[in-house]
Protein backbone atom coordinates (compact mmCIF):
# COMPACT_ATOMS: atom_id res chain seq x y z
CA UNK A 1 0.00 0.00 0.00
CA UNK A 2 1.50 3.47 -0.87
CA UNK A 3 1.88 6.20 2.07
CA UNK A 4 1.45 8.84 -0.36
CA UNK A 5 -1.38 11.28 0.88
CA UNK A 6 -4.53 11.27 -1.42
CA UNK A 7 -4.32 15.51 -1.40
CA UNK A 8 -0.86 15.44 -2.83
CA UNK A 9 -1.82 12.95 -5.27
CA UNK A 10 -4.07 14.86 -6.55
CA UNK A 11 -2.47 18.04 -6.50
CA UNK A 12 0.07 16.67 -8.84
CA UNK A 13 -1.96 14.97 -11.13
CA UNK A 14 -3.63 18.32 -11.06
CA UNK A 15 -0.39 20.26 -12.08
CA UNK A 16 -0.72 18.22 -15.49
CA UNK A 17 -2.43 21.14 -17.51
CA UNK A 18 -4.88 19.16 -20.07
CA UNK A 19 -7.51 19.82 -22.63
CA UNK A 20 -10.90 18.74 -21.95
CA UNK A 21 -13.16 16.53 -23.77
CA UNK A 22 -16.57 15.05 -23.62
CA UNK A 23 -16.90 11.32 -24.17
CA UNK A 24 -20.30 10.28 -24.95
CA UNK A 25 -22.39 7.39 -26.04
CA UNK A 26 -25.79 6.23 -26.99
CA UNK A 27 -27.65 3.24 -26.05
CA UNK A 28 -31.40 2.22 -26.95
CA UNK A 29 -32.20 6.04 -28.13
CA UNK A 30 -31.15 7.42 -25.14
CA UNK A 31 -27.83 9.83 -24.44
CA UNK A 32 -25.33 10.57 -21.62
CA UNK A 33 -21.54 12.14 -21.47
CA UNK A 34 -19.03 12.88 -19.50
CA UNK A 35 -16.77 15.68 -19.01
CA UNK A 36 -12.85 13.86 -18.98
CA UNK A 37 -9.72 15.04 -19.08
CA UNK A 38 -8.06 11.76 -18.68
CA UNK A 39 -7.73 11.27 -22.78
CA UNK A 40 -4.99 10.41 -25.31
CA UNK A 41 -4.45 9.63 -28.22
CA UNK A 42 -2.67 5.88 -28.23
CA UNK A 43 -1.85 4.22 -31.23
CA UNK A 44 -1.72 5.30 -35.14
CA UNK A 45 -1.85 1.74 -36.90
CA UNK A 46 -4.26 0.31 -35.66
CA UNK A 47 -6.00 3.89 -34.84
CA UNK A 48 -6.82 4.06 -31.48
CA UNK A 49 -7.36 6.84 -28.67
CA UNK A 50 -8.23 5.55 -24.76
CA UNK A 51 -10.09 7.29 -21.75
CA UNK A 52 -9.91 6.53 -18.52
CA UNK A 53 -13.78 6.83 -17.17
CA UNK A 54 -14.50 6.46 -13.19
CA UNK A 55 -15.83 2.54 -11.87
CA UNK A 56 -19.13 1.94 -11.72
CA UNK A 57 -20.01 5.49 -14.05
CA UNK A 58 -23.23 5.18 -15.99
CA UNK A 59 -21.36 5.93 -18.98
CA UNK A 60 -19.62 2.93 -18.46
CA UNK A 61 -22.44 0.28 -18.82
CA UNK A 62 -23.36 2.42 -22.12
CA UNK A 63 -20.57 2.08 -24.18
CA UNK A 64 -20.28 -1.65 -23.10
CA UNK A 65 -23.76 -2.40 -24.09
CA UNK A 66 -23.57 0.07 -27.69
CA UNK A 67 -19.78 -0.75 -28.69
CA UNK A 68 -19.24 2.85 -29.54
CA UNK A 69 -18.25 6.27 -27.82
CA UNK A 70 -17.67 9.62 -29.33
CA UNK A 71 -14.82 11.58 -27.45
CA UNK A 72 -15.30 15.86 -28.49
CA UNK A 73 -12.72 18.23 -27.71
CA UNK A 74 -14.30 21.20 -26.27
CA UNK A 75 -13.27 24.70 -27.24
CA UNK A 76 -12.52 27.69 -25.30
CA UNK A 77 -16.09 29.28 -25.22
CA UNK A 78 -17.55 26.00 -24.33
CA UNK A 79 -16.93 26.20 -20.37
CA UNK A 80 -20.44 25.79 -19.61
CA UNK A 81 -20.72 22.61 -21.59
CA UNK A 82 -18.05 20.75 -19.28
CA UNK A 83 -19.99 22.08 -16.35
CA UNK A 84 -23.24 20.71 -17.64
CA UNK A 85 -21.29 16.92 -18.52
CA UNK A 86 -19.28 17.24 -14.69
CA UNK A 87 -22.35 17.54 -12.63
CA UNK A 88 -22.93 14.23 -11.03
CA UNK A 89 -27.06 12.95 -10.79
CA UNK A 90 -27.69 13.58 -14.27
CA UNK A 91 -30.18 10.66 -16.04
CA UNK A 92 -29.34 9.78 -19.79
CA UNK A 93 -31.58 12.06 -22.42
CA UNK A 94 -34.04 10.93 -25.02
CA UNK A 95 -32.28 10.98 -27.91
CA UNK A 96 -30.11 14.64 -27.53
CA UNK A 97 -29.35 17.00 -24.69
CA UNK A 98 -31.00 19.84 -23.80
CA UNK A 99 -29.66 23.12 -25.47
CA UNK A 100 -26.65 21.23 -26.91
CA UNK A 101 -26.70 21.06 -30.16
CA UNK A 102 -24.93 17.63 -31.48
CA UNK A 103 -24.34 15.59 -34.72
CA UNK A 104 -24.09 12.09 -34.74
CA UNK A 105 -21.00 9.68 -35.61
CA UNK A 106 -21.45 6.45 -37.09
CA UNK A 107 -20.95 4.89 -33.64
CA UNK A 108 -24.78 6.84 -33.02
CA UNK A 109 -22.50 8.48 -30.26
CA UNK A 110 -23.72 12.75 -30.12
CA UNK A 111 -21.12 15.09 -30.86
CA UNK A 112 -20.79 17.72 -29.68
CA UNK A 113 -21.68 21.22 -31.74
CA UNK A 114 -18.84 23.22 -32.41
CA UNK A 115 -16.50 21.42 -30.83
CA UNK A 116 -12.80 22.05 -31.62
CA UNK A 117 -12.34 18.37 -32.93
CA UNK A 118 -13.76 14.50 -32.39
CA UNK A 119 -13.32 11.05 -32.62
CA UNK A 120 -15.93 8.61 -33.18
CA UNK A 121 -15.58 5.25 -32.18
CA UNK A 122 -15.75 1.55 -32.15
CA UNK A 123 -14.84 0.17 -28.44
CA UNK A 124 -12.00 -2.33 -28.83
CA UNK A 125 -10.91 -3.41 -25.40
CA UNK A 126 -11.10 -2.10 -21.94
CA UNK A 127 -8.61 -2.63 -19.05
CA UNK A 128 -9.01 -2.62 -15.34
CA UNK A 129 -7.61 0.86 -14.02
CA UNK A 130 -7.93 0.69 -10.23
CA UNK A 131 -11.04 2.53 -9.58
CA UNK A 132 -11.29 3.47 -13.40
CA UNK A 133 -11.42 1.70 -16.21
CA UNK A 134 -9.66 2.23 -19.89
CA UNK A 135 -11.39 2.20 -22.36
CA UNK A 136 -9.19 2.09 -25.94
CA UNK A 137 -11.68 3.05 -29.05
CA UNK A 138 -10.74 2.00 -32.52
CA UNK A 139 -10.90 5.19 -34.26
CA UNK A 140 -14.07 5.10 -36.91
CA UNK A 141 -13.67 8.99 -37.59
CA UNK A 142 -11.26 12.18 -36.69
CA UNK A 143 -12.04 15.73 -37.26
CA UNK A 144 -10.59 18.58 -36.25
CA UNK A 145 -11.39 22.24 -36.76
CA UNK A 146 -10.14 25.89 -35.99
CA UNK A 147 -10.23 27.71 -33.03
CA UNK A 148 -8.33 27.54 -29.03
CA UNK A 149 -8.88 24.91 -27.26
CA UNK A 150 -10.85 24.67 -23.11
CA UNK A 151 -7.68 24.06 -20.84
CA UNK A 152 -8.36 22.65 -17.28
CA UNK A 153 -5.16 23.42 -14.78
CA UNK A 154 -5.40 23.06 -10.66
CA UNK A 155 -9.01 22.74 -10.50
CA UNK A 156 -9.56 25.40 -12.90
CA UNK A 157 -10.54 26.38 -16.24
CA UNK A 158 -8.09 27.66 -18.20
CA UNK A 159 -7.20 29.45 -21.94
CA UNK A 160 -4.24 28.70 -23.39
CA UNK A 161 -1.89 31.54 -24.38
CA UNK A 162 1.09 31.00 -26.68
CA UNK A 163 4.96 31.35 -25.90
CA UNK A 164 4.94 33.91 -28.62
C1 LIG B 1 -12.29 19.03 -15.99
C2 LIG B 1 -12.84 17.70 -15.55
C3 LIG B 1 -12.22 16.53 -15.96
C4 LIG B 1 -12.72 15.28 -15.59
N1 LIG B 1 -12.08 14.16 -16.02
C5 LIG B 1 -12.59 12.95 -15.69
C6 LIG B 1 -11.97 11.77 -16.20
O1 LIG B 1 -10.97 11.82 -16.91
N2 LIG B 1 -12.54 10.57 -15.89
C7 LIG B 1 -13.66 10.49 -15.08
O2 LIG B 1 -14.13 9.38 -14.82
N3 LIG B 1 -14.25 11.59 -14.58
C8 LIG B 1 -13.75 12.81 -14.89
N4 LIG B 1 -14.36 13.93 -14.42
C9 LIG B 1 -15.54 13.80 -13.53
C10 LIG B 1 -16.79 13.46 -14.32
O3 LIG B 1 -17.04 14.41 -15.34
C11 LIG B 1 -18.01 13.41 -13.38
O4 LIG B 1 -17.73 12.58 -12.31
C12 LIG B 1 -19.20 12.81 -14.07
O5 LIG B 1 -19.61 13.56 -15.20
C13 LIG B 1 -20.39 12.73 -13.13
O6 LIG B 1 -21.33 11.89 -13.76
P1 LIG B 1 -21.60 10.44 -13.18
O7 LIG B 1 -22.44 10.66 -11.97
O8 LIG B 1 -22.31 9.69 -14.27
O9 LIG B 1 -20.26 9.84 -12.82
C14 LIG B 1 -13.87 15.21 -14.76
C15 LIG B 1 -14.51 16.39 -14.35
C16 LIG B 1 -14.00 17.62 -14.73
C17 LIG B 1 -14.69 18.88 -14.29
Amino acid sequence: MTSVDPNAFKAAAGSFATGVTIVTSKRDGQVYGMTVSAFASLSIDPMQIIVSLRGGALLNDMINDSKGFAVSILKEGQKEIAAYFAASGREPCADEFPGIPCEFGVSGAPIIGGSLAHFDCTLATTYDGGDHVIFVGNVDEAVAGDGEPLMYYKGSYRALNALG
